[in-house]
């Protein structure tokens, strides 16, 4: 029997997945400053699942890992691994693997003797060793390296060699903070593929931190975005991106153009002195009765005409200028100001749009359905 696809189609069900579910449950590390580290976190990391923690400097993604790790106490809440409360249990004996952005190999010792070594500390037959140490130097691709110091090794070459160490005992599960964070731009985007097919092979729960929104895009099957501590929104990266629950996510995840709007009422937006039209169910549901909320769009999303040109039926539209246009390589960005107040934002132009010119006054429109209203 043939299966033909079509929008309507049901996804197909997910395979089932190996690894370890981590639950962690009004999490809480204060360490006495104004405010916690971490503060009152709840979140669950489904088994064989990647992942990311995001967030900008200081907002609590390391401190969560190190408190699923163990090498942090908990000030409140709890943690499980596949339900079984670990919140007292010491790191050693919670058996899951680490990665951090400084290797930390032992210097002296080989690329094969480094990787054996949780294996030796397990106390595990010579021979199993040596074929689980060839096993994961052939997984991330250092076969034939196996006698060299980490010294003769590239940055990258050590961090595979890293990896591989944690991983080669087949840990519950797999934390990783910043591991790319020392790595060129070109490096770090081959080690993203390999990290990814390394998950994808193994198939055990990978927790990966990182504050570069681009690599938790890549990465990731699902972001939590921290913010002060909290989390501001867990999802897949298209709905992080698709559909921000507030002003945050939509800044940190991508650019977007911003209006404040002063009122939202009865299927209508309020900015400066237009109004514009909202569908309900692009509204955030953070968006609280009588609090501050904003419109965003998405620079791929807005269209521009020539002042005197025409916008669809139906698409929102507002006067701006053009204040620079800027050549991104695959596509040209027009940077605008919008409005009376003169607020700065952006479109992306196409090849079609290229008799527009800086300093020209344009229609910027949006269809309503691509626009998000979300709490600010
Ligand atoms: N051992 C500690 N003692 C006191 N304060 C700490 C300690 N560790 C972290 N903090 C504070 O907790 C907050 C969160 O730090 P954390 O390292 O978790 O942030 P992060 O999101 O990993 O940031 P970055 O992206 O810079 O690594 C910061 O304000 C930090 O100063
Ligand atoms: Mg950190």
């Amino acid at each position: 029997m043939s299966v033909t696809t079509s929008h309507a189609a049901a996804p197909a069900p997910l395979p089932p997945r190996a690894g370890t579910r981590i639950r962690l449950a009004n999490v809480t590390k204060d360490y006495g400053l104004a405010v916690p580290a971490v503060d009152d976190v709840s979140l669950t990391i489904e088994p064989g699942e990647f992942m990311t923690l995001l967030g900008p400097s200081g907002s609590g993604k390391t401190t969560t890992l190190n408190l699923i790790a163990g090498f942090e106490t908990l000030t409140a809440g709890t943690i499980s691994l596949n339900g079984a409360d670990v919140s007292e249990l010491p790191s050693h004996k919670r058996n899951l693997g680490m990665l951090f952005q400084n290797y930390a190999l032992f210097p002296h010792m080989t690329v094969a003797q480094n990787v054996a070594y949780p294996l030796r500390e397990r106390k595990l037959p010579k021979a199993d060793i040596t074929r689980k140490v060839a096993e994961v130097l052939d997984l991330v691709q250092l076969t034939g390296r196996d006698g060299h110091f980490p010294a003769q090794l590239s940055g990258g070459q050590q961090q595979r060699v890293a990896l591989a160490r944690a991983i080669v005992f087949g840990p519950k599960a797999l934390l990783l903070d910043e591991p790319l964070g020392a790595l060129d731009r070109n490096l770090r985007a081959t080690l993203q593929l390999e990290i990814r097919r390394i998950h994808r092979e193994v198939g055990s729960t990978f927790v990966f931190v990182t504050h570069d929104q681009e690599e938790a895009m890549n990465l990731s099957d699902r972001i939590a975005l921290f913010n002060n501590g909290r989390i501001e929104q867990v999802g897949t990266p298209e709905a992080l991106y698709q559909s921000p629950e507030t002003l945050f996510t939509a800044r940190f995840l991508g650019d977007s153009n911003v209006f404040e709007l002063s009122r939202v009422a009865e299927g209508t937006g309020t900015w400066e002195d237009q109004t514009w039209p909202v569908d309900s169910r692009t509204v955030s549901p953070r968006v609280g009765a009588g609090g501050r909320s904003a419109l965003v769009v998405r620079p791929e999303d807005v269209r521009l005409v020539a002042g005197d040109g025409v916008v669809p039926p139906g698409a929102t539209s507002v006067p701006a200028t053009i204040r620079d246009i800027e050549y991104m390589g695959a596509y040209r960005t027009a940077v605008l100001s919008l409005g009376r107040g003169n607020a700065v934002g952006r479109a992306r132009l196409d090849a079609t749009e290229s008799k527009l010119g800086i300093g020209q006054p344009v229609l910027a429109w949006w269809l309503v359905e691509r626009q998000r209203i979300v709490a600010a």
